[in-house]
């Protein structure tokens, strides 16, 4: 960005629509290239032919407005198919529903706030509720918490990076609205122990959540090729 002029006043003089396209290549020369495979887990690209079908599937609706669904009923569509896929995908049966979020951190927004709103009208807390994360948790909980006025209460990894499930164990008390577990997570790719963490959410009736931001359209996948994984979706009872 050296040779980049911060301009902090909308210019005087407009520029023809060429030299808009001119200077946005010239200022984007400088980021990295995600056609080298070096922008993992910042950009997924699967190639020139690929990505020249996404963008021309993305474009045939960029200007429509998924705000209202009832005026684009075939984002409504849309939508409904990927939601019910998606329960289909993670085991949620004929019950379950979902929304479409605008990615990871929203998702675990909604998450947050859904379950502090529950544990608020199950049992009124005369402190702040807290959830319980491992420190291998995605950096959006602190965002969730902050944003919906939740403590949250970090635990330890084990020796082999997953949750510790006593740990978690410990810091269940009457204030807690939610567990939060990741398959994978973020900084090491490990599933957390599903399992184990629903039958203890079962046991002190507290919602277990796993976060799938990473997971959720690729550990299915893995599983159908074969490869044994230790459960983690709505299969896990507790979850
Ligand atoms: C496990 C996990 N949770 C949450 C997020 C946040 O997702 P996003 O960056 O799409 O907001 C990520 C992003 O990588 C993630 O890996």
């Amino acid at each position: 960005m050296e040779n980049i002029k911060t301009t902090v006043s909308i210019p005087e003089q407009g520029l023809e629509r060429e030299a808009v396209l001119e200077e946005l290549r010239r200022r984007k020369a400088g980021d990295p290239d995600y056609r080298a495979p070096r922008t993992f887990s910042l950009v997924y690209y699967m190639g020139e032919e690929h990505t020249q079908f996404i963008q021309e599937a993305y474009n045939l609706y960029f200007s429509e407005n998924a705000l209202n669904p009832t005026a684009f009923k075939s984002l409504k569509n849309l939508e409904h198919e990927v939601v019910r896929m998606g329960v289909d995908l993670l085991h949620g049966g004929e019950t379950a529903v979902g929304t479409m979020t605008s990615g990871g951190t929203e998702s675990c927004l909604l998450a947050v706030k859904t379950w502090r709103d529950y544990g608020r009208a199950k049992h009124p807390l005369n402190r702040k509720p807290e959830m319980i994360l491992a420190d291998s948790g995605h950096v959006a909980w602190e965002k969730a918490a902050q944003y919906f006025d939740v403590t949250p209460i970090r635990v330890p990894v084990g020796p082999d990076f997953r949750m510790d499930v006593e740990g978690v164990r410990k810091k269940i008390n009457r204030h807690t609205i939610l567990i939060v577990a990741s398959a994978p997570d973020y900084p090491h790719g490990m599933i957390d122990p599903i399992e184990a963490l629903g039958a203890l959410a079962q046991e002190k009736n507290v919602p277990l959540h796993v976060d799938a931001c990473l997971g959720g359209f690729l550990l299915p996948f893995i599983e159908a090729a074969g490869t044994p994984l230790p459960l983690w979706d709505f299969r896990v009872p507790g979850v």
